[in-house]
């Protein structure tokens, strides 16, 4: 009844334009010369027949979702990504007066599906095909039961690298999981490859469609800004790892002297000099705040099995001379800020690692929030210093609170953080126990899966996966 309204409504709205059009054109004839006046009336008609049908279009298309209700945007994102594509999302849609609501998968429960009846998912994957932190308890507890979603359509944007073995693993099986619940696909999931636009740009056309919102600008990616090269120095002289080096450098524009802790930049690819080839764009966790007046990095010198420099780090450790200009944007990683309160905070890592873990110190120590303890791990306590001293002078000053070293190569007691960790289980638990959020920064291979491992010999997988889910272990790892 109501679609026939609708139509009954256009098919009016055009008789009466062609009329009023053909009123126009006597008009016109009668009062040669009056231009003006014919123009705007024809404004004021062309005007109104646009808006009313517009006004009169999204009632017609009975089966889009703003009818019912607004659109659930969920995201389960690890750095950052997912989450900036979900805000994106939301926009186009409330440009189209779509109604939005954007959740973490975090902490959406299964109630929160029984209720929507049109969700987004824009789920990455991280690790070795793991779903990120934050959704394991949506994993353990919404996705292991078997609710009924025959009223929920959906679409999902699955974001990946194809570099990893288990492309878009977790984004496929929620996809499969929502699927075989009886959930009915909007349209068909797209996987995003490394940020690949021509993906973006299809999602991006599929949202705004469904929004009946008009034809926006593409995505993009915030451009690169101009950053100069100012300082390199070595921290880990004499190492029998490879040389590891601190980098100072700052934006043309003082402008872009802007970034929170837990942010990470992104460097653009280049050209190296006389070379065809690009390199490829590189990421690293920002070491300092902008309040230091520079951006620090801390980059690791890598080199292929044929002893030549590595194409991203390779160029910012050897090639480039300071002064040099860097392309660089900054992207927000939130999953990683500080908490705004004095909570506790739990941070480990290793090698490289301690880059995001500084920041996140600096911060805390700017606010005043001294229940900080570090767990750092390398490995000689002799040659691979990084930034040891200057947390040393930080514990030294009670601004650190608990510092544990250990040096994997210098036989004496625990050799691994994750080592350190478990002698440390019953501080552990009442750090935890008294509101602390967990911060691991560092390798992938063997640190983040020893940590994770050691964690739920603490506290138990049930307290790891609710901490998780509330935003209170957060990592950082590659
Ligand atoms: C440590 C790490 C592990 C990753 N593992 C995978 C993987 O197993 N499969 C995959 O398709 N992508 C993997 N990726 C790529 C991410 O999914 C991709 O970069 C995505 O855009 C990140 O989105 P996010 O910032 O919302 O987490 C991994 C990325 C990192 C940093």
């Amino acid at each position: 009844m109501k679609s026939v309204l609708g139509q009954c409504g256009i098919g009016a709205l055009l008789l009466l334009a062609v009329l009023l059009a053909g009123r126009l054109q006597d008009f016109s004839s009668l009062h040669v010369g009056s231009g003006a006046q014919m123009a705007s009336a024809a404004a004021v008609v062309a005007a109104w027949v646009g808006w009313t049908a517009r006004a009169a279009w999204p009632r017609r298309r009975d089966d889009l979702p703003h009818d019912v209700g607004g659109i659930l945007v969920v995201h389960a994102s690890q750095t950052g990504f997912a989450t900036e594509l979900a805000e994106r999302t939301a926009a186009a849609l409330r440009e189209g007066g779509v109604r939005v609501d954007v959740r973490d998968l975090a902490g959406l429960g299964a109630s929160d599906l029984a209720t929507a009846t049109r969700a987004l998912f824009i789920a990455s994957t991280t690790g070795e095909g793991d779903a990120p932190d934050g959704a394991m308890a949506f994993q353990r507890e919404v996705m292991r039961a078997a609710p009924d979603l025959h009223h929920l359509t959906y679409a999902v944007l699955a974001l990946g690298d194809r570099d990893y073995e288990d492309f878009c693993a977790f984004g496929r099986d929620l996809d499969r999981w929502l699927h075989a619940r009886g959930a009915l696909p909007w349209f068909d999931r797209i996987e995003v490859d490394n940020g690949d636009e021509g993906a973006l740009r299809h999602w991006q056309r599929q949202v705004t469609q469904l929004a009946g919102a008009a034809e926006q600008p593409d995505w993009q990616r915030p451009a690169y800004q101009a950053w100069r090269l100012r300082e390199r120095l070595l921290l880990n002289p004499g190492s029998v790892g490879a040389p590891c080096f601190h980098l100072a450098l700052t934006p043309d524009d003082p402008a872009h002297l802007a970034w929170e802790a837990g942010d990470v930049v992104e460097i653009g690819p280049r050209r190296a000099r006389g070379d065809a080839d690009v390199l490829p764009h590189r990421e690293y966790s920002i070491a300092s705040l902008p309040a230091d007046g520079s951006l620090h990095l801390v980059v690791r010198q890598q080199r292929g099995a044929d002893g030549l420099l590595g194409s991203g780090s390779g160029w910012l450790t050897a090639l480039a001379a300071e002064g040099d200009a860097i392309d660089l944007r900054v992207r927000r990683n939130a999953g990683f800020h500080v908490p705004a309160d004095a909570r506790p905070v739990l941070l480990v890592g290793n090698g490289t690692g301690i880059a995001g873990l500084r920041a996140l110190l600096k911060a805390r120590i700017a606010r005043g929030h001294l229940r900080n303890w570090l767990l750092f791990g390398e490995r000689h306590e002799q040659a691979d210093r990084l930034h040891v001293d200057e947390l040393e002078r930080w514990r030294d000053a009670e601004q650190l609170e608990r510092l544990d070293l250990v040096w994997s190569r210098d036989v004496r007691g625990p050799r691994y953080v994750q080592d350190r960790l478990r002698a440390a289980a019953e501080p552990v638990r009442q750090f935890v126990a008294d509101g602390a959020t967990i911060y691991v920064c560092g390798s992938l291979a063997g640190m983040a899966p020893g940590v994770d491992a050691a964690l739920r010999e603490i506290l138990g997988d049930r307290a790891v996966e609710d901490i998780a889910a509330a935003g209170r272990y957060r990592r950082d790892v590659y």
